[in-house]
């Protein structure tokens, strides 16, 4: 698939999911801490590549200066302005952003960039964008550090949904900070239950798709890492998500 085609398939997944999205996605955030992770300082500005809805954005209202929400998908970011007036929304690639260099003090980026396969060119954005003083802090989903778990989740996740690109390992992720020049702060891997009814709500996922994930799961869930149990008709699994806070080297 190329470039623009997967752009296409982020887009037209995301347009389908929007008003949903915001419903299934309410507060998964809540609980991680992630103002005070971030060392955000006062007046600051707080930027999101792939804020979608801006459910993850929001989360510094209140503490910071200005919040500036960046999306591919133009009906997410509409679903943002009902919910958040006072966001600043930016229809762009977190590849190419419409902003100046050394402009933001606290660049962020929450469960996008397991949708993209060629981070680079995005983190390369992002450090542009940063204050000399400046951090990022990336959140994202991640596979364990065994290859074949890393492969069959990806395989799980790719059925789930044709707009996922590669949920990776905690090493990827700190590989790719470093390759643009950035040092690492802090970062946390934070586990918890996860339910597929809630992963795949019947509203949101074609029925089809989520009959497809159930079988694999019945398959291949335990080659995952991702700890699946069946509990009646749903199953329980083991979300991992990665928190790395960063800073100019
Ligand atoms: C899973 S949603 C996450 C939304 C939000 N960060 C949250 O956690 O609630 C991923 C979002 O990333 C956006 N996205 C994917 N690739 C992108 C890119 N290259 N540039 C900007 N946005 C992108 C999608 O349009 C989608 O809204």
């Amino acid at each position: 698939m190329s470039d623009s085609q997967h752009t296409q398939t982020i887009r037209s997944e995301f347009e389908r999911a929007a008003k949903t999205f915001v419903e299934r996605t309410r507060g998964r955030f809540d609980d991680l801490g992630i103002v005070e992770f971030s060392r955000l300082g006062p007046d600051e500005t707080v930027l999101e590549v792939g804020a979608g809805t801006g459910n993850f954005l929001q989360l510094f209202a209140g503490a910071a200066a200005e919040l500036i929400a960046v999306d591919l998908t133009k009906g997410m970011l509409l679903q943002a302005r009902k919910q958040f007036p006072d966001m600043r929304l930016v229809m762009a690639d977190g590849g190419n952003l419409p902003l100046p260099a050394g402009s933001i003090d606290l660049v962020t980026t929450a469960q996008a960039l397991h949708h993209i396969w060629k981070p680079l060119p995005i983190f390369k954005e992002m450090r542009r964008v940063m204050r000399k003083d400046g951090r990022l802090l990336i959140v994202d989903q991640v596979a364990t550090e065994r290859y074949e778990e890393v492969v069959a989740m990806n395989q799980l996740e790719l059925i789930r949904d044709p707009s996922h690109a590669v949920s990776r390992p905690p090493s990827a992720l700190r590989m790719l900070v470093r390759a643009v020049g950035l040092e690492i702060l802090d970062e946390r891997v934070v586990e918890g239950e996860q339910r597929m009814s809630r992963w795949m709500w019947p509203g949101e996922f074609p029925t089809e798709r989520i009959e497809r994930v159930a079988a694999y799961i019945d398959e291949h869930g335990h080659e995952t890492g991702m700890d699946f149990w069946r509990d009646g008709d749903d199953y329980v699994f083991t979300r991992r998500r990665m928190m790395l806070l960063a800073k100019r080297a």
